[in-house]
């Protein structure tokens, strides 16, 4: 059977564009035998002058949205662009008769979001948001153990997504901090997604009391002018959820300390869970039906090593057991060569450190053998 394959039309390339196309590019590494191929096939940014430059480091071709649309070869319109820009750019793409995947948040209101998800449930077309942390094998074993039934009935949750970015006064703002261009603010950027994870593990909310923060109310601005804060920079949330749950959900730039620190914290009447995006490769379990006596039992939280054990197709490479995190080591050593052989320099750990380490697992051997203490070269 010949594969389909999947010409993808890119709008936007900053942070996102390229996520996405790193994603498409290394697709057949990380799923064996997959049944499609797929390519970026062109990319429309905002300034046409400037995506050859942007885009050609990336072995992408650039062009323009309406070249896209125009395409019947394209099947897909992929929308890395800020968030103002999804609504037209989806409502294009499907009268254009194309697949959309579209970065999150789906819209800048309600009436938009439930317009544009009318129109993809007409249109046939796949059409997906970019919730990637749902992909995360760890947050996969949550959901699989709160389908299961080992939270019994959750109680309650304690959600947030923690940044430090907004905590420098003198930083400018970027599109996020404009509602102008963001539509909301850091509600919209970090908590659509730690509202998405909340929804997504323990279900329908009901209600919403809110609470919203601008830590600085006076920046420069993106053009390097004085400049008025006009989106949250933190944002709080009590919320209701239909199972009966009650919890917390924050979202903030304004977390000194916070990298990019997604956590959930979901209490059952049998169990409870605990993941932080800060250490990917675990999911914490408390599994309250476990015996508790003698002196505790077995009773406590578990660290599962989720690790890399994406399901099937997924999961042969990297290997299944390697943490979260494991390949970008090998890109950094793949790096540091490469700069070595173009640039000059030593590319560090040298020949002479494999050496060392030879000459110290020989003696390790020899030490098994006698049992005797082997001194190596130099030492004592
Ligand atoms: N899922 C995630 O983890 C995640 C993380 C960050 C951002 N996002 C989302 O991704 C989207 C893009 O964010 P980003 O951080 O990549 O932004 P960015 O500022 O880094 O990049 C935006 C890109 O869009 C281009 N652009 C702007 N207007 C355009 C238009 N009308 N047509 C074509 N291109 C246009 C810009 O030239 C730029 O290349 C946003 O919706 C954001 O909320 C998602």
């Amino acid at each position: 059977m010949t594969k389909q394959n999947l010409r993808i039309g890119m709008l936007g390339f900053g942070a996102m564009g390229k996520a996405h196309a790193y994603a498409v590019a290394n697709l057949p590494y990380f799923y064996s035998e997959l049944p499609f191929t797929a390519a970026i096939a062109g990319v429309a940014t905002s300034s046409p002058e400037r995506a050859a430059a942007k885009v050609a480091p990336y072995g992408l071709a650039p062009t323009t949205e309406a070249a896209l649309l125009a395409d019947p070869t394209i099947d897909i319109i992929d929308i890395c662009t800020p968030n103002i820009c999804h609504a037209d750019a989806i409502k294009r793409a499907l009268a254009a008769g194309k697949h959309v995947l579209c970065e999150k948040p789906l819209g800048i209101s309600a009436a938009e979001g439930a317009e544009l998800a009318a129109l993809a449930e007409a249109s046939g077309k796949v059409c997906r948001v970019v919730f990637n942390n749902r992909f995360i094998p760890a947050v996969m074993r949550a959901k699989q153990l709160i389908d299961e039934g080992r939270l019994g009935r959750i109680l309650s949750f304690h959600a947030a997504y923690l940044h430090n970015s907004c905590c420098d006064h003198a930083k400018p703002a970027g599109w996020k901090q404009n509602a102008d261009i963001c539509g909301g603010g850091v509600l919209f950027d970090l908590g659509s997604h730690v509202i998405d994870m909340v929804r997504h593990l323990c279900g329908e909310f009901t209600a919403v009391t809110g609470m919203a923060q601008i830590g600085f109310a006076d920046r420069t601005g993106m053009d390097g002018q004085p400049w008025q804060t006009n989106a949250d920079e933190a944002f709080y949330l009590m919320a209701e959820l239909a199972c009966g749950a009650r919890g917390t959900i924050v979202a903030s730039k304004l977390s000194i300390g916070a990298s990019d620190d997604l956590t959930f914290d979901i209490r059952g009447t049998l169990g409870a869970l605990r993941f932080s995006l800060m250490e990917p490769s675990w999911l914490e379990f408390y599994d309250a039906t476990a015996p508790g006596d003698p002196i505790g039992g077995v009773r406590g939280f578990t660290r599962i090593e989720c690790v890399g054990r994406t399901p099937a197709p997924g999961g042969m490479f990297p290997s299944p057991k390697a943490s979260v995190g494991w390949l970008r080591g090998h890109v950094g050593s793949m790096y540091a060569f490469l700069d070595a052989v173009a640039c000059g320099g030593t590319a560090s750990p040298t020949f002479a450190d494999g050496a060392v380490i030879n000459a110290i697992m020989e003696a390790a051997y020899a030490s098994a053998q006698s049992g005797q203490r082997v001194v190596l070269e130099g030492g004592r």
